[in-house]
């Protein structure tokens, strides 16, 4: 059976206790997911490399997702701290295959990613060099909103184009992914799902990676 895998988010986790969050997901987490944002690209500000290295020691891969205008210029500051993954947004670079490249000559695992708006035909020309493709399924800048299920035919038709193209390709969802919408995706066709309020949101953080899990592992 295919193996479905968990990235918490530590968006929605309580800044001021950072350590014991992330101890809490430990168990449960196959990597840390990190939402870089920059007020530019996104409503919203987060976190910079500087935090991403004091992360690092954790030990768990670290799943640094840039939501930034130009990632280009940041990709080498991000992976010389400690991103194992780091994806980029397909809207926020004019020359994304050039940045793919430069993310996996540095070592790093590269990924992509698309808004809701954004049609899939996008990875026509990148697929074949792209580690991970990461859907959104919310706009991205927040954490705790609702799923939009429209990114389930998106899901599917990615997963068609890497069958052809790039069968170990990774499909992350991230956006509203809880007990109630992660079945659909995985059924769609995803394999690593970022979860951020569903886990820190309850006060059992294994029970709820635990309830995510088993609702995706029943639909595929
Ligand atoms: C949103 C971020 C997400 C966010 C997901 O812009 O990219 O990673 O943490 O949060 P939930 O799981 O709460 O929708
Ligand atoms: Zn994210």
């Amino acid at each position: 059976m295919k193996k479905i895998q968990l990235a918490p988010s530590i968006l929605s986790a309580d800044f001021l206790r950072l350590e014991s969050e992330i101890e809490s997901v430990r168990s449960v987490a196959d990597w840390l997911h990190i939402d870089v944002m920059d007020g530019h690209y996104v409503p919203n500000i987060t976190f910079g490399p500087d935090v991403v290295k004091k992360l690092k020691p954790c030990g768990i891969p670290l799943d640094v997702h840039l939501m930034i205008s130009e990632p280009s210029r940041w990709v080498e500051r991000f992976i010389s701290s400690g991103a194992e993954i780091l994806t980029i947004h397909v809207e926020a670079d004019l020359h994304i295959h050039r940045t793919l490249s430069l993310i996996k000559e540095l070592g790093a695992k590269a990924g992509v990613s698309l808004n809701p708006s954004t049609p899939v035909g996008l990875l026509e020309n990148i697929i074949d060099i792209t580690d991970l493709v990461l859907v959104m399924s919310v706009n991205p800048g927040f954490g705790g909103q609702k799923f939009i299920p429209r990114c389930l035919d998106k899901i599917s038709a990615i997963r068609e184009m890497a069958e052809k193209r790039n069968p170990a390709l990774v499909i992350e969802v991230d956006g509203g992914i809880d007990p109630s919408t992660a079945g659909a995706v995985c059924q769609a066709g995803a394999d690593m799902l970022v979860a951020g309020n569903a886990i820190f949101g309850k006060t059992d953080r294994i029970q709820a990676a635990k309830d995510i899990l088993e609702s995706a592992l029943k639909n595929i």
